[in-house]
């Protein structure tokens, strides 16, 4: 049932439409596993509150697609559309996938990197530090105090005065996510989103009872726009990723922070920002490895969106995942004092803290964050490239913006087809998430996101099977091109 609120918000789309339109995306983005049976059409009926002819309708639909099969009487499951040009799998056997123990084989659905080298000296450097913290109980709700302060200086560092009484330490963003729209999110709220926006975002705020308003950023973010939106809907919060939008890769710039901040000031409006990608920054790296030259230092960042707005008004989030490694599941809060008291009581109420280990190999990371972004960034500037090029070679027709920052292309098609491909390539091996994921009521059919964080024979081959799912015409053709709003 959380999968399916807001299912009907798409105005003039027939009910059973919208139903059948909602569980098929489900299906293709893999929210919905193949083989899951599905409610009965009257069970399902009275969930949604809606009658039986639209879930009976809806199921019809979604078996004549391809999305379903069974029949009414004897049940109803999920299933993809089979198409009898595709053969699978053909993912390469060669490829890293095969190595990595975690089952990435042809899996491009996460924008990820694998270790730095300097991940498995960290470990140890903090299993020769643990004997210090075995007289303790292990219990540090707030995160461990060297960890805090390492991030507290991180943020100082940055140009955020910030104290290691501001961090709140996570197992990662989306549990810091999850924590602090747990308390200021109240039920029926509204949360002005970047769309596209980070899907687990979205889910977030809808799970917990919010309604996601749309801020259009693909051309980049318009503050007088946002403030209007937030005076016309009456949102109190909003949840954005200013340093290198996922996906988008887009950063906003010091004067945007400015009129962000003041605008913030002038509505009241509490933010929550997220800066899960902070330290993936690819504008200087990116010309760099394109014309052949070194890849000079890094360019200046803007100061985090907190130094510009008032203190009780932004709630930061980082994450130690894309800076270095997702294995660690470190991530944390920055947000004023009493703020933090009251998530800290929150966050006891559901997990006691985070494992020592990883807190205090991070410390160690924390230490050495300039070499590891450095070297980091020319790997992902590479390999952008390299993706960038296979993608422009085999669809001469799609429009490929190179990011400022982040781990993927946000590609623009040329016909709203990302889901038919998505589905095409998954019965070839490979995973990609088609654009309506990132998008709220099906929006961005023709936009795909595709990571460059593989390495690069990865990346072409994962172009070659794109190439074939684009090319093939089977049944998984959307059965909805008529309202995809792009
Ligand atoms: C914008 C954004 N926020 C949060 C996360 C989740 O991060 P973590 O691994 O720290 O939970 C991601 C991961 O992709 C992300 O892109």
């Amino acid at each position: 049932m959380p999968l399916l609120t807001d299912w009907r918000s798409t105005e003039g789309v027939p009910g059973y439409r919208a139903l059948a339109d909602r569980l098929r995306l489900l299906v293709l983005d893999g929210r919905l596993p193949v083989d899951t049976v599905l409610p009965s059409e009257r069970t399902l009926a009275e969930a949604l509150q809606t009658s039986r002819t639209t879930t009976t309708s809806a199921y019809r639909l979604l078996r004549e697609s391809g999305f379903a099969e069974g029949s009414q009487g004897a049940g109803t499951w999920t299933t993809l559309p089979r198409d009898s040009k595709l053969e699978s799998p053909i993912w390469p056997e060669h490829l890293s996938g095969e190595a990595d123990p975690s089952g990435a084989r042809g899996d491009f659905s996460s924008a990820a990197l694998e270790a730095p080298a300097e991940l498995y000296p960290a470990y140890q450097a903090a299993l020769a530090e643990l004997p210090r913290f075995l007289p303790g109980n292990g219990y540090v709700t707030s995160g461990l105090p060297i960890l805090r302060e390492g991030i507290a200086r991180y943020y100082t560092d940055s140009g955020l005065p910030t104290t290691p009484e501001q961090i709140l330490v996570t197992n990662g963003a989306l549990q810091a996510l999850h924590l602090a729209l747990g308390v200021v999110l109240e039920r029926g709220d509204r949360v002005l989103v970047e769309h596209p926006t980070y899907p687990a975002a979205a889910q977030a705020i809808r799970e917990l009872g919010g309604r996601c308003v749309p801020l259009p950023v693909e051309a980049g973010w318009d503050i007088s726009r946002t403030a209007n939106l937030i005076r016309q809907t009456g949102a109190h919060l909003a949840y954005l990723m200013a340093d290198f939008h996922n996906p988008t890769g887009r950063l906003l710039g010091e004067a945007g922070r400015r009129e962000l901040g003041a605008m913030i000031a002038d509505t009241g409006c509490r933010i929550i920002v997220d800066e899960t990608m902070r330290e993936v920054d690819l504008r200087a790296a990116l010309p760099a490895v394109r014309a052949g030259r070194p890849v000079p230092g890094r360019l200046p960042m803007p100061r985090p969106v907190a130094a510009f707005a008032p203190a009780e008004h932004v709630i930061t989030l980082g994450s130690a995942s894309k800076t270095f490694w997702g294995g660690l599941r470190i991530g944390w809060i920055r947000a004023s004092q009493p703020l933090i008291r009251r998530l800290a009581l929150a966050r006891g109420n559901q997990d006691l803290g985070g494992p020592l280990l990883e807190q205090l190999a991070t410390v160690h990371l924390l230490e050495n964050l300039g070499p590891i972004t450095t070297q980091r960034q020319q790997l992902l500037a590479e390999r952008c490239v390299a993706l960038h090029d296979a993608l422009a070679e085999r669809f001469p027709d799609w429009v490929l913006p190179l990011p400022e920052g982040g781990l993927s292309l946000w590609c623009h098609l040329p016909e709203p087809r990302s889901s038919h491909m998505a589905a095409a390539a998954r019965s070839l091996g490979v995973w990609v998430t088609p654009g309506p994921r990132f998008g709220l009521d099906g929006a961005f059919e023709a936009r795909i996101r595709l990571p460059f964080a593989r390495p690069v024979p990865d990346l072409v081959a994962m172009a070659d099977v794109l190439a074939r799912a684009w090319h093939s015409r089977g049944r998984a053709a959307p059965f909805d091109d008529d309202r995809t709003t792009v």
